[in-house]
């Protein structure tokens, strides 16, 4: 994907949502013996991006919107109504409101795209009025939400599924079915960044800081990790066998962010007064309890072209997605390898089977896989691929690194959000895995 790609495609902004024709999904009959009725909170760029996604699925129904902008709102409703010829409801004055959408009888499941603060929070709402919850990444930030989401869920019994689809991308997919049949040997070694300048996303038009730039002058850490952790975490198969143990974790002093605010809007303003709390590059080290070690590396600020890296090494070899596939004694001289030679023997099924609806829907396909798996999870009532436990155990990493860099560095423990469960390779076998 090159930077335009995704840049369009990365912020998953409005503008580069295509029409409801080209999400249209293939209709299982499955699919029609079920309607799946949503609620969805947070119809900014996102969440009008899975709005209409959701609406591409036959048989999902939106039946209600809620949003702090009016403007947001209404355009939400016109794209239900286009769609499905009929209105939403709409819930304007969040977030009581959203305990008002969230007790209607008329809706199985709530969407939650709102800024990050807000997800665990509403996720936890919504689950105790009995609705399943399909959540925008991260899962939330801070360490007690993380624990009563993950209670919460255990104590309603409702399904929770993080929209994580930068796992779902085909690279990412098809490394996957080559760790599982084991080209790559036992994994013991991974990287993987978020690398990607989201300057523009600090400030409002108003020059007032936007939830994004709000964070970053007030918090600091590796704060956005699951599109990082996320197919590291499957490759390894962590929560299943084997878990994070503990982190360590270091970022710069702030640099461009001052910079930035400075040439923006002048050194004498209030922007160019900003003392930011997030430096450019976090770098955390995490260790597992099976003794593996993954670097995960985050830079939201600096001036660069964006770039998700991805790396696995195993006993036989190594996939990177900065070079390729190298595997001992098949890959000839020492030289790097194409991964798309291996495609035709480790492309994903579901790739295979959906790849040129998928390709449209943005974020390298992973969108209309996320969108559908959540949708397939409320229909089946079963639990996702990418459950609360990794949810919780991914976004934590934002904590403990910021516990970390808060005191030099130190060691801080991962907390076992499964409670011991991780111990057995197959407590997860009945949850809903893509196929
Ligand atoms: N998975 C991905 O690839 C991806 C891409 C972009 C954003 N995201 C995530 O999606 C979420 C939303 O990001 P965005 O870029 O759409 O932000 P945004 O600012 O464009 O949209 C957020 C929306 O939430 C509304 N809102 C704010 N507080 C609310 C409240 N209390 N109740 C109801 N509505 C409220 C805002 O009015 C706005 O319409 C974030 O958590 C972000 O991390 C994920």
């Amino acid at each position: 994907m090159n930077r335009r790609e995704f840049l369009t495609r990365g912020a998953g902004t409005v503008a580069a949502a295509a029409t409801l024709g080209e999400f249209a999904f293939a209709a299982s009959p499955q699919e029609h013996s079920r309607p799946v009725r949503l609620g969805i909170a947070g119809l900014g760029n996102r969440g009008t991006h899975l709005l209409r996604l959701a609406l591409g699925i036959p048989g999902v129904y939106v039946k209600a919107v809620c949003d702090l902008s009016e403007d947001n709102l209404k355009r939400a409703s016109g794209i239900v109504q286009k769609a499905q010829g009929s209105e939403p409801a709409l819930y304007a004055k969040a977030p009581n409101d959203y305990g008002a959408m969230v007790k209607r009888d008329d809706i199985d499941a709530v969407l939650i795209a709102t800024p990050t603060k807000w997800h665990c929070p509403m996720a936890i709402e919504a689950m105790k009025a009995g609705k399943h919850v399909g959540s925008e990444v991260p899962a939330g930030f801070q360490l007690q939400e993380l624990w009563d989401l993950v209670k919460t869920k255990e104590a309603t019994g409702r399904r929770y599924m993080l929209l994580e689809n930068y796992l779902y991308m085909r690279h990412i997919m098809t490394v996957w079915n080559m760790v599982r049949a084991g080209v790559l040997g036992e994994p013991y070694y991974a990287e993987c960044g978020y690398l990607h300048d989201c300057r523009f996303m600090l400030f409002k038009k108003d020059g007032s800081l936007d939830w994004w730039g709000d964070w970053a002058a007030n918090n600091f850490g590796s704060d956005y990790p699951t599109h990082a952790m996320g197919p590291v975490s499957k490759w390894m198969g962590l929560n299943e066998g084997d878990r994070m143990e503990y982190c360590t974790s270091m970022m710069t002093a702030p640099r461009v962010l001052h910079e930035y605010a400075v040439r923006k809007y002048g050194a004498d303003s209030p922007q160019g007064k900003i003392t930011w709390a997030l430096g450019e590059f976090v770098s955390t080290q995490i260790r597992t309890v099976n003794g593996r070690v993954i670097r995960l590396d985050y830079d939201v600020n600096s001036p660069r072209p964006a770039v998700l890296p991805y790396m696995i090494q195993g006993t036989k070899g190594l996939y990177d997605s900065r070079h390729g596939v190298y595997i001992e004694h098949v890959s000839q001289g020492e030289k790097w390898e194409d991964l798309r030679k291996y495609r035709e023997q480790y492309d994903h099924a579901c790739w295979k089977r959906d790849a040129q609806k998928a390709e449209k829907a943005g974020h390298g396909g992973g969108d209309y896989f996320a969108v559908r798996d959540f949708v397939e999870m409320v229909r089946q009532d079963r639990e996702p691929w990418i459950d609360v436990y990794d949810a919780a155990s991914w976004s934590v990493l934002y904590w403990c690194s910021r516990e970390s860099i808060a005191n030099r560095s130190r060691t801080v423990d991962i907390p076992d959000f499964t409670d011991g469960r991780w111990k057995d390779q197959n407590w997860r076998k009945d949850s809903h895995r893509p196929a």
